[in-house]
């Protein structure tokens, strides 16, 4: 495990490249998302410039980590819920990076006016679970068989937290 320091920024177009290959190597290791295209800098770039906040932890000048949060739904009624995303590439595990991420990730949305940040995560990925019970998130309860991975059905587990007045 390093002990280098870990620095959290927003992510720049520039990133789109270590983004996008963090992020396929979630897809290509079939724990973190029922997604299983494989993902071009400029499909990453595309989010960045339509807005999506994504934030990248970078160690030792090399990104090995993003996180960030979409809206979960296009009703006005739900506009300060956020589903967030985190991805920490696989030789940075397991070193505090996620936990690092996430905590901005929370401050953030919080400061932004979000009232809960959610997510659904697949029930066998017990990192990404342990993740958000540390940051303080419930688990809301388990889908059961909410997408085929790989043509298997699979349970996610969703988890949510409250932020700013919702939270009191
Ligand atoms: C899930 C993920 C983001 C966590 O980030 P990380 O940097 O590895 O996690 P951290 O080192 O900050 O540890 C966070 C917590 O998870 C626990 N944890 C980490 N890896 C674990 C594992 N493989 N199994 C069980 N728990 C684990 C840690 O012990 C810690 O819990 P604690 O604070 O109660 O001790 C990272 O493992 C990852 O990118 N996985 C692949 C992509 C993914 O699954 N993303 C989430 C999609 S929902």
């Amino acid at each position: 495990m390093t002990t280098a320091t870990v620095t959290i920024r927003a992510a720049l177009p520039g990133d789109a490249v270590a983004i996008a290959r963090i992020y396929n190597e979630g897809i290509e290791d079939r724990i973190a998302t029922f997604e299983t295209r494989l993902r071009t800098p400029g499909d990453i770039e595309a989010r960045i410039a339509g807005g999506e906040r994504l934030l990248v932890a970078e160690r030792s000048g090399a990104v090995v980590g993003f996180a960030g949060w979409a809206p979960y739904s296009d009703r006005e009624a739900y506009a300060g819920v956020g589903n967030y995303t985190v991805y920490v590439a696989r030789g940075a595990r397991g070193a505090r990076v996620g936990s690092a991420l996430m905590r901005e990730v929370v401050a953030e949305a919080e400061t932004a006016g979000l009232w809960k940040l959610l997510s659904i995560i697949l029930a066998t990925n017990e990192a990404s679970i342990a993740l958000a019970r540390r940051h303080g998130f419930r688990e809301v309860g388990r889908h059961r068989r909410h997408g085929k991975l790989d043509g298997e059905w699979r349970d996610a587990v969703l988890v949510e937290l409250s932020l700013g007045a919702a939270a009191e």
